[in-house]
């Protein structure tokens, strides 16, 4: 896609130049002032502004005014920004070199002064502004304004990454979302329509009942999650795309273990639009502002500090020694200064949130020499689409001013396939970079996996390791289980501030939250272990220690709910919610209600699990016990029918097949049964002996 030249009915560059700048300016002046600025009649002014609308340059739409010159409203599209961006080099070229022969009239000799033809040529490309999408601050105060009355769409949080670096240039040279003759090109052979290289599609996916609502022709604003108004779009393609095509192609597989596929399936929307993007403004940042740089304020520091070349790192992990040696080796390699991009946008589910990650990197900066490397945060949403993830990567960077990157063993990998097997080989994304490595326009620096060599005391790429020396490695996953059970994460593997701040996020288990949810009959005994082992918790102190009772939770937080099995599960998912916040923030909750149900109970599973341990207790006292005792008096009013839906009676309980612990109360004292629960958060680690 190249730059858009003026439409052949422009014969006068200067004069469109002069009223895209106008009108970019001061979108809100009459047509009288308009025409008085640039020096017009209204009849010329006129003619030029339908031109440039069936251009498709500006928008001109109706206006609430009694007065006729205020009629209507104008406002650049996206491709009237990109050209406007292009007749500004070519404005200020003839200037310069205006300026330079006048000069040289006046004094006899040069200037001195390069032009900017010149000085581009000298400027390397990756020194030289990129187009972004954006309009300038006047028109987006405008178009913000007219954009109120516009049908709108929340944006996804991935979408919200993906329009970022369509605004500011990262995904150039797109100029909105993928059409459907994009997409289909970049689905099957990694091209846009017009041939450019470009492996992912980028889409805007929307619901069923939003797509019914609008259609090709129509302009639609942007918003983030707090309803702020981000760019305006021109629909110009709707259509349901072959999700099960696009992941074969674009991922490899149609296979639900990778993240990528998974999101195209159960979270992406149904539909796909298409269209130019006009920016108005950047996603808001509330974190790390200082670090995050758009492409041309990167190209600007490249510029100001003279780095002709610059090879970066992409990451999704905290840096260690390894990764360390491995951008020394690049950036000796390359002969070049090394900028540290990290992703902090989205990157795999599971993987070291962006805050302790930043943390780690800005410890580890400090061990860079400061006049030859720099680090700068990338609010990429990642795919995990390992090879054509590369080559999206070196053209994201090639925008971002490197002219060269490094790629790795499984460059972007998603982990195993529901086979089992990887997804892709460890050094298919070098193969696939190599292939284009011309078209992207960024120097591969491949890298082997680094390992430490013993008795050399350093890293050394795989296969460079020096005969009959010992070579030691720490998975990702041995990195985990160290961190869960507080073990030593060696020196030659970390650096101790780095492993400071993940030890504070991954504390060992015995300092992490967790659930014992206690499940079971009414009168089974469930509140009185649940008392019980709070006490002993409490005793033993160090953490925080709720009990969600069935009767507390049903008088404080669900006193609207009956007992259908709808209520129920509210109630029981609302007890899920509080755990999981208090696991999250590394308390223990005690959750103990009925929860009759086995999927509501693996629902609540779920969304303790991702904070820390969930302990199902079965209280497995049987109902012919329960209702024996019948502490409160409820069995003999369900036997006489007076309590309708009374749990054991008349409406079921699904006991546990899976529980990590099951309690059988009948013969067993409380106290002993409390202390089952003890042992089995000793034997999790949970708690230490
Ligand atoms: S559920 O199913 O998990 O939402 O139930 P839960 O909130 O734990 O129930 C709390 C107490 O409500 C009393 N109760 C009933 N239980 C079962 N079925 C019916 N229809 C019913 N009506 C009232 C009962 O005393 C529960 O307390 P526990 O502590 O379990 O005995």
């Amino acid at each position: 896609m190249n730059a858009p030249r003026s439409p052949a009915f422009f014969p006068d560059e200067d004069q469109l130049f002069r009223l895209l700048r106008q009108l970019d300016r001061v979108p809100e002046a009459s047509q009288r002032a308009t025409a008085e600025a640039l020096g017009l009649s209204l009849g010329k002014l006129n003619a030029l502004l339908h031109s440039a609308q069936a251009a498709g340059l500006i928008r001109i739409t109706d206006r609430d005014s009694t007065d006729r010159r205020q009629r209507f409203a104008y406002a650049l599209t996206a491709t009237g920004a990109a050209e406007k961006a292009r007749l500004t080099d070519h404005f200020l070229a003839g200037k310069l070199a205006e300026y330079l022969a006048l000069h040289a009239e006046l004094t006899g000799h040069a200037a001195g002064l390069v032009t900017l033809k010149q000085r581009t040529e000298v400027m390397q490309d990756n020194h030289s502004p990129i187009p972004e999408l954006y309009v300038s601050h006047e028109s987006a105060l405008k178009l913000k304004h007219e954009a109120g009355a516009l049908p709108s769409w929340d944006l996804t949080p991935r979408q919200v990454c993906d329009l970022e670096l369509l605004m500011n240039g990262g995904f150039y040279p797109l100029k909105g979302f993928n059409t459907e003759a994009d997409y289909n090109g970049v689905v099957e052979n990694m091209r846009l329509a017009d041939g450019t290289l470009w492996p992912m599609p980028i889409n805007l996916d929307v619901s069923d009942a939003f797509a019914e609502k609008v259609a090709p022709g129509q302009d639609i604003a942007l918003r983030d999650a707090e309803g702020v108004i981000l760019a305006i779009m021109s629909i110009t393609d709707k259509w349901i795309p072959n999700k099960a095509r696009e992941a074969e192609m674009v991922f490899g597989a149609d296979d639900l273990a990778h993240p990528a596929v998974n999101y195209l399936h159960n979270q992406a929307g149904k539909v796909y639009l298409g269209g130019p993007i006009t920016g108005i403004q950047q996603p808001v940042h509330y974190d790390f502002k200082a670090r995050r740089d758009t492409p041309n304020e990167l190209r600007a520091f490249f510029r100001k500090m003279g780095w002709a070349k610059v090879v970066a790192f992409q990451t999704r992990n905290p840096l260690h020694r390894a990764h360390q040696e491995l951008t020394f080796r690049a950036a000796r390699e390359a002969q070049a200064n090394l900028l540290i991009h990290p992703v902090v946008g989205m990157t795999k589910p599971g993987d070291v949130d962006h805050f302790t990650r930043v943390r780690c990197y800005e410890a580890v900066i400090d061990k860079y020499p400061q006049s030859t490397t720099t680090m700068s945060l990338l609010n990429l949403a990642m795919r995990m689409a390992g090879p054509r993830e590369a080559v999206w990567h070196g053209l994201i960077r090639r925008n971002h001013g490197v002219t060269h990157f490094i790629v790795g063993r499984d460059h972007a990998g998603p982990g195993k396939n529901s086979a089992g097997k990887d997804f892709y080989g460890p050094y298919d994304a070098q193969e696939l970079f190599t292939k284009y490595e011309a078209e992207i326009g960024v120097k591969m620096v491949d890298f082997k996996h680094m390992v430490y060599v013993q008795e050399k005391a350093q890293y050394y790429p795989a296969n460079e390791v020096p005969e009959g020396c010992t070579v030691l490695d720490i998975s990702g996953t041995e990195l985990r289980r160290r961190l869960r059970e507080g073990l030593d994460i060696p020196e030659w593997f970390s650096f101790p501030e780095v492993v400071t701040q993940l030890r504070k996020t991954s504390p060992a288990r015995d300092k992490q939250g967790f659930t014992v949810f206690f499940t079971g009959l009414s009168g089974s005994g469930k509140s009185t272990i649940a008392n019980a082992l709070m006490v002993k918790l409490m005793e033993m102190g160090g953490r925080p220690v709720t009990l969600l009772d069935g009767d507390v939770v049903r008088k404080h937080l669900s006193s609207e709910l009956g007992f259908s099995k709808e209520h129920r599960d509210i109630n029981i998912r609302r007890i899920g919610y509080v755990a999981s916040e208090i696991t999250k923030n590394g308390g223990i909750a005690i959750c103990a209600p009925i929860a009759p149900y086995t999927a509501t109970r693996r629902a609540v599973r779920e969304m303790i699990e991702q904070f820390g341990a969930f302990i199902e207790t079965h209280v497995a006292t049987s109902v012919e016990e329960c209702e024996r005792r019948d502490r409160k008096g409820l069995y003999k009013l369900a036997r006489e029918g007076k309590i309708k839906e009374f749990t054991g009676i008349s409406d079921p309980y699904e006991a546990p097949t899976n529980a990590e612990l099951v309690i059988d109360t009948e013969g067993t004292d409380v106290d002993a049964c409390a202390h089952q629960v003890i042992l089995k958060l000793e034997s999790m680690g949970l708690i230490k002996a």
